[in-house]
């Protein structure tokens, strides 16, 4: 029985730096054989011809090195223009009219690693119009054909982690089994969306109007979510692939355009990934990234007539968006200051667990990330020496070796962190490790008996820095935890899950988890800030619905008419 027949035209296969160069055109089909299912193809290189046959294994495989090309080549070599990588808008890779190109520094050399175009105020101008036209056409192809335009691009992604994960390495410093991670947990996030979409979108409400006082049975409401228009995602640097695709999936699976402005750093990594969503199909025109300085278009894109709705995550810039975006929906994630309490009954083996992971991975580069424990003084001792045994084991070094710990993102950065550590020190506080900096990396270290005259104590360091603060009652903690302005997550560690669920109802913030570090995932959780952390909620299904408003038809019956039984 044949399943299908697919033409593939392997052209230049590069795997790592020695280019082999294979040229051949193979075509064949998936044949079932005495319950096995195989692949047989016809192959011709140059004069020679013939027929093969292989079993599935050997196929993916093929397919895997098929998608070994590297940043910027083979398969994603329509991206660049010498040494400048181009903006997509329109369906096309274009390089901008400013003839500028803004640098981007990989954080471990401190060189130039890319560049990227900086597009100009008439580009941006020009995609938000294409978007528009776009979206409604976009809006009117059935919800099956969008979510099956969305899987495709999953799987495209999923066969391209190799390359998007070796510039997440040089633009970010991400190590590089993180970055790997990055990209899949992106693709099933795409996969995810187009399916939560298909059962949100596909019920809408139905209601009768003798439900409210004064009304007969003579009106129906259908109610029913319809896009929003344009949306505009502005993802961070430190999951430049994952949070753009966290707001573009939901975007479009729910009917919408949409306009991303990636980061500086991380850019080149949101291009390959929007190659990907190229390639998989999408109308022209329905998407676009469009990269360049905030300075010179970033007001322009948050106050365009033409946006819709904005998603944001990143750093107080996003206050400002907020107080500038006009009457749209908002959805902003800004950071946090996420506590983990440690009660006296807690397992301290596991806390110590989660606050390596939960605190120093990526080195602490995430919104997530444990930044300062509480911890009940008659446990601190023995939870501060599980900690500090467990930090000599992590591997400082670059993201190219995998290292636990990797140069942070910028130096300003870096020198930020250093500003908060040399405060800590002047107040008194105790350090476990020495101080350690080269260039952007940072060595780990933990300082115990922070007090709350020290800015570390309140402050987001975004880096290998964990404050401690030994408290001596549980309300002591909570207190810290609520009168931080950030309130994104937060922790508790107990074997009592009575205690741990007052716990976390007294604490203020988005999520408190319970015997675990934060995290945002699995990734259709809800995921939101309180006070500054921000506004509106996130995961899959929440940016679903927050990119959808609902639409109402009342039909109005001359008379009232009931449903009999
Ligand atoms: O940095 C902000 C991210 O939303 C955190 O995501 O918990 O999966 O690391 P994560």
């Amino acid at each position: 029985m044949v399943i299908t027949d697919t033409v593939f035209l392997l052209r230049s296969l590069v795997v790592r730096e020695s280019a082999v160069l294979l040229f051949c055109s193979v075509r064949g089909m998936w044949q079932s054989r005495g319950g096995s299912i195989k692949w047989r193809w016809k192959f011709s290189l140059g004069d020679k011809h013939g027929t093969r046959s292989c079993g599935p294994n050997t196929v993916w495989f093929g397919m895997f090195l098929c998608s070994s090309s590297m940043a910027g080549q083979g398969f994603f070599k329509d991206i660049i223009d010498g040494e400048v990588f181009k903006y997509y808008a329109d369906g096309e890779w274009k390089v901008s009219t400013s003839g500028k190109s803004v640098g981007i520094i990989n954080p471990s050399t401190l060189k130039t690693q890319y560049k990227v175009q900086a597009c100009t105020q008439e580009e941006v101008n020009k995609a938000v119009e294409s978007a528009q036209a776009a979206q409604k056409l976009w809006a009117k192809t059935p919800l099956w054909k969008r979510a099956e335009a969305l899987h495709r691009f999953a799987g495209i992604l999923k066969d391209q982690k190799n390359p998007i994960a070796e510039c997440l390495v040089k633009e970010i410093a991400k190590p590089q089994k993180d970055a790997v991670t990055e990209v899949v947990r992106s693709g099933d996030l795409i996969s995810y969306s187009a399916e939560e979409g298909i059962r949100i979108l596909a019920e809408g409400k139905f209601l009768v109007s003798d439900s409210f006082p004064g009304n007969g049975r003579n009106k129906y409401c259908l109610a029913s979510k319809i896009p929003l228009g344009v949306v505009l995602a502005i993802p961070p640097f430190n999951y430049p692939v994952n949070l753009a695709v966290s707001k573009i999936a939901p975007a479009l699976i729910a009917g919408n355009a949409l306009i991303l402005k990636p980061p500086t750093q991380g850019a080149v990594s949101c291009l390959h990934m929007v190659h990907c969503l190229h390639m998989a199909g999408f109308p022209k025109g329905l998407v676009a990234a469009i990269t360049g300085k905030g300075s010179e278009i970033g007001d322009l894109m948050t106050m365009h007539p033409g946006i819709n709705c904005i998603s944001f995550t990143g750093g107080d810039t996003g206050i400002s968006i907020s107080r500038k975006a006009g009457m749209i929906p908002l959805q902003m994630e800004l950071g946090g200051k996420d506590c983990c309490l440690v009660l006296e009954d807690a397992d301290l083996e596991l806390a110590a667990n989660n606050v390596i992971k939960g605190g120093y991975s990526y080195s602490g580069q995430r919104c997530t990330a444990v930044k300062v424990i509480c911890v009940m003084e008659s446990v601190a001792e023995e939870l501060v020496t599980k900690i500090v045994e467990k930090m000599s084991k992590l591997k400082v070094g670059m993201p190219e070796d995998n290292c636990d710990i990797t140069p942070v993102v910028s130096q300003s950065s870096a020198n930020f962190i250093q500003g908060l550590v040399e405060d800590a020190q002047t107040k008194g506080a105790k350090f476990h490790q020495e101080w350690k900096r080269e260039g952007n990396l940072i060595w780990p270290v933990l300082i115990d008996h922070v007090t709350p005259d020290m800015r570390i104590a309140w402050e987001e360091p975004f880096g290998p820095v964990i404050p401690v603060i030994r408290i001596k009652t549980v309300e002591e903690g909570i207190h810290h935890c609520n009168a931080n302005n950030f309130a994104l997550q937060g922790c508790v560690f107990t074997k009592d899950i009575n205690k741990a669920i007052l716990i976390s109802d007294a604490m203020e913030s988005g999520t408190i988890q319970i015997n675990a570090a934060p995290a945002r995932g699995p990734d259709h959780f809800p995921f939101q800030g309180l006070r500054d952390s921000g506004i509106g909620s996130q995961g899959i299904t929440n940016s679903i619905h927050m990119m959808t408003k609902t639409k109402s038809t009342v039909i109005n019956l001359p008379s009232e008419s009931y449903t009999m039984g």
